[in-house]
């Protein structure tokens, strides 16, 4: 079905770091041939393909051994970890390089009319996230129990809509929690876009195209710090 000896890659259809992924891969020399929106994309002039899914399924691509390489936020693929963790199943990858990209915040947010002075002003309220892993821990290190609301997308009108009373979300200008009359009032976990690859055997070609791949990526990174 495939060629087993190219790469397959794995990164983000549409979304925040669709377009920062496919530059960097650009401007590696890596021509690929993205004309129609399909799920694979070839690369001319490497043993190179790119899989453009969904963010979230992109740890679990390369936690299955599926793709050798992802590029993901760091905040996917750290929920995803400690949530198959919960479940007991295979969570490990090797972070390649962290990339210059995707800088965000997981933070915790309530409305701007809300009395907020510690920490423990969050206790036993209910707080609407899509990373209720990343949350959890968080909060249970602080000891502080709460109730969650788990939501997929829309998390920051959850309040307004009385599903929750605080929401824990991404945070980049903040434009977001502004327009929904909402207050960062503390950051859960930092995060920017990383290059991970499998953990187990690579072939020795494909270590040599992963290696060749990797000194560019941090060329290109260097050239635009
Ligand atoms: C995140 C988050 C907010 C927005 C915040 O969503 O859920 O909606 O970004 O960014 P801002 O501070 O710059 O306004 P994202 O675009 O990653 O997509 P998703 O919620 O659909 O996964
Ligand atoms: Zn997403
Ligand atoms: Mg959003």
């Amino acid at each position: 079905m495939f060629n087993n000896n190219r790469i397959r890659i794995a990164m983000q259809k549409t979304g925040r770091l669709s377009s920062d992924s496919i530059k960097l891969l650009t401007s590696c020399g890596i021509k690929i041939n993205l004309k129609q929106q399909k799920l694979i994309a070839f690369a001319e002039n490497m043993p190179i393909d790119a899989m453009l899914v969904r963010d979230d399924d992109i740890p679990g691509l390369v936690m299955d051994g599926v793709v050798d390489l992802g590029i993901v936020g760091e905040n996917v693929l750290e929920e995803e970890r400690l949530n198959r963790i919960s479940q007991n199943s295979e969570h490990s990858y090797v972070t390649l390089t962290r990339l210059d990209f995707g800088i965000c915040r997981l933070s915790l947010a309530v409305p701007v009319n809300t009395t907020y002075t510690h920490i423990n002003s969050l206790k036993n309220i209910r707080i609407a996230t899509s990373y209720p892993h990343l949350l959890k821990k968080y909060l249970d290190k602080k000891n502080i129990s709460f109730k969650s609301c788990m939501l997929n997308g829309s998390v920051e009108v959850a309040p307004r809509a009385g599903l929750a009373d605080a929401i824990c979300d991404l945070v980049s200008t903040g434009a977001t929690l502004e327009a929904n009359g909402l207050r960062e009032v503390q950051v859960v976990y930092r995060s920017r876009a990383c290059l991970i690859s499998k953990n187990g055997d690579i072939n020795t070609d494909k270590k040599e195209v992963i290696n060749k791949l990797m000194t560019r990526i941090k060329g290109v990174i260097k050239a635009r710090e």
